[in-house]
């Protein structure tokens, strides 16, 4: 496997600290059980495991996750101390706002098989469900994905906040797509808080209701969209992302469909071999000024990709503003949003972005 650093050169995999390992659980049969011991071992974990932020270049990744790591101790540690206020917050934001929006693009994207019909994407991210989240923009995000009756849905990461309690709402909601399962697949991907809460016992869950979890994988799409591939790598911050070795994966005239959490992965040169990229983490900044400037947004390349419809070296890129939250259970001006695709391999219309 390619070395991560050679891709992203302020990378540095997680390798040294006290990496937990998911419980494997019994579907159907799970029970949440309240754990705050377990969630705030792990804001310690995090904390333990970041290197002094002085010994740092400020914008590299180590730094951004010593930051985030600062902040996810005191804010998650709040959070789960006042949950149901926390999650009747965010629901009482969601109902009395305009809830869940949807980015609905029509896109040419390069190499799209000759022949194919369009391909429809629903794309999620960022669910986080737990005890800032709620339950309404989750329920809505789901609602919204499954009305448009998607060829394939991807998921792009942090499905949980901190730890397990989350998964069951998160099992009924992808148990719903056993009765009508978009014919093209269901993908996931990793975020920075799956390897919080769990790496194993996300990915366990995923696959047990028939989502392909892609790290640092490829997978072809059935017909009739043969030719086009979905491609996922591992978590940028805690994982050991292998862009190159994904993308060799492909054939060489493949329309690859790439999913990364973070959209940090724009700092590869290897981004032109793909036709589209879709990424979340970033929440839209989650709070931001009343123009929609973000405060802060967790990525290397600061407010410039923080949400919405891109071009990048020469290519598609959507990130999206999330669904769920982190931290505070509260969105200002960063209303949360899922993807609604329409890809196509000729140029009839332009992009549209709603
Ligand atoms: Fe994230």
């Amino acid at each position: 496997m390619r070395d991560p650093k050679t891709i992203f050169p302020h990378h540095e995999p997680e390798s040294n600290g006290p990496k937990k390992a998911g419980r494997v659980l019994p579907l159907l049969q799970y029970q949440a059980k309240p754990n705050r011991k377990r969630a705030s071992q792990r804001a310690e974990m995090i904390d333990e495991d970041l290197p002094l932020e002085t010994d740092l270049d400020a914008t590299s990744p180590q730094t951004l996750r010593a930051r985030a790591g600062f902040i996810h101790n005191i804010f998650s540690r709040l959070a789960i101390k006042t949950a149901p206020l926390s999650s009747w917050l965010y629901d009482c934001q969601i109902s009395l706002g305009k809830g869940v929006r949807v980015a609905s693009h029509r896109l040419q994207l390069p190499h799209f098989p000759t022949g194919a019909p369009p391909l429809k994407v629903a794309f999620l991210s960022d669910l986080h469900y737990g005890p800032t989240s709620g339950k309404a923009a989750n329920r809505m995000a789901w609602k919204l994905a499954r009305e448009a009756n998607p060829d394939v849905v991807l998921l792009g990461g942090d499905y949980l906040f901190a730890d397990e309690r989350g998964l069951p709402t998160l099992l009924r909601e992808l148990q719903r797509w056993k009765f009508s399962p978009p014919s093209g697949g269901i993908y996931a991907v990793l975020g920075n808080h799956d390897y919080y809460a769990g790496k194993e016992t996300i990915i366990t869950t995923l696959e047990a209701c028939g989502v392909q979890v892609l790290v640092n994988e490829a997978a072809p799409l059935p017909s009739p969209w043969k030719g086009i591939w979905i491609a996922g790598v591992d978590d940028l911050w805690h994982g050991e992302p292998d862009l190159a070795g994904t993308l060799n994966q492909t054939s060489p005239d493949a329309c690859t469909i790439l999913m990364a959490h973070e959209p940090d992965i724009c700092e590869s040169g290897l981004m032109r071999r793909v036709a589209m990229t879709l990424c979340g983490h970033t929440h839209g900044g989650q709070v931001c000024l009343p123009n929609g400037d973000p405060i802060y947004v967790p990525s290397k390349s600061g407010k410039e990709y923080s949400g919405g419809l891109y071009r990048h070296a020469g290519q598609w890129l959507f990130v999206s503003r999330g669904v769920g939250t982190v931290n505070l259970p509260i969105r200002l001006f960063a209303p949360p949003d899922i993807g609604i695709f329409e890809f196509h391999g000729r140029a009839t219309r332009g992009a549209r972005c709603n």
